[in-house]
């Protein structure tokens, strides 16, 4: 199964991407999770796209497009994918749809998920992330069962994204209207687009991304 989770900053990709991952064992590839890999490294990469993170505005479609390519040539990506945060802009898609086309590969959907702009600011500004396993949580929606202890591995330590601020939000927001949401269109016409009402709780969601991707045929 290889599909594109589309959907403004705070909309659930990650969240919802990584239940995939388990049930259908394919792999989350989140560009926005490998930048800031890069940013931590301090490579090249990491230093071109820091301060642009940190503003809420885009990286470059050149370093966008050669770091996903490289990433589907990796072995895990053979069985199948979630993009998480590509494409984002008109150049993005055209240029994977050529990277598929060369792979012989086709999307199976491309699920949009729905969810209002007042909603996300709420949304961005309580998430926390377990500093050891990655776990994703919201001080509201999503709290650890035992406060400050990450269900998962039990570590204490937890990370807050950078660019999770209520000014940079501002611009995230901007950014997706302007450059990502423009790129609807050109999925509606592929006959593999779907939309999820992303406002509903995170279950709900699950359910509804499980009901869509059961009706979609696996194409090769
Ligand atoms: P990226 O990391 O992709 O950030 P984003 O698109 O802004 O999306 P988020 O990760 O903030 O939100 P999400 O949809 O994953 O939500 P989550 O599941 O965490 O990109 C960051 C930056 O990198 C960009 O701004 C850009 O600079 C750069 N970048 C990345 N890709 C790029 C590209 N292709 N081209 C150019 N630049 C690129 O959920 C959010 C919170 O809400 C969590 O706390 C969660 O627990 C909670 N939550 C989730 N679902 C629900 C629900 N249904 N109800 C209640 N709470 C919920
Ligand atoms: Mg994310
Ligand atoms: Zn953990």
């Amino acid at each position: 199964m290889k599909l594109i989770l589309l959907g403004p900053p705070g909309a659930g990709k990650g969240t919802q991407a990584k239940r995939l991952q388990e049930r259908y064992g394919i792999v989350q590839i989140s560009t926005g999770d490998m930048l800031r890999a890069e940013v931590a490294a301090g490579s090249p990469i990491g230093k071109e796209a820091k301060a642009v993170m940190e503003a809420g505005k885009l990286v470059s479609d050149d370093t966008l497009v050669r770091m996903l390519a490289s990433r589907l040539d990796q072995p895990d990506a053979a069985n199948g994918f979630i993009l998480d945060g590509f494409p984002r802009t008109l150049p993005q898609a055209q240029a994977l749809d050529r990277m598929l086309a060369e792979k012989g590969l086709k999307l199976d959907a491309v699920v949009e998920l729905k969810v209002d702009d007042e909603a996300l600011v709420d949304r961005i500004s309580g998430r926390f992330t377990c500093a050891k396993c990655g776990t994703g949580y919201h001080d509201t929606f999503k709290p650890t069962a035992k406060a400050g202890v990450c269900d998962i591995c039990g570590a204490t330590e937890f990370v807050r994204r950078a660019d999770d601020n209520r000014e940079t939000v501002g611009a995230r927001l901007e950014a997706y209207h302007r450059q990502t949401a423009p790129i609807i269109p050109h999925y509606a016409a592929t006959g593999v687009f779907h939309s999820v009402d992303g406002m509903a709780d995170i279950d709900d969601v699950a359910r509804e991304l499980d009901a869509v991707l059961a009706g979609v045929g696996h194409g090769c």
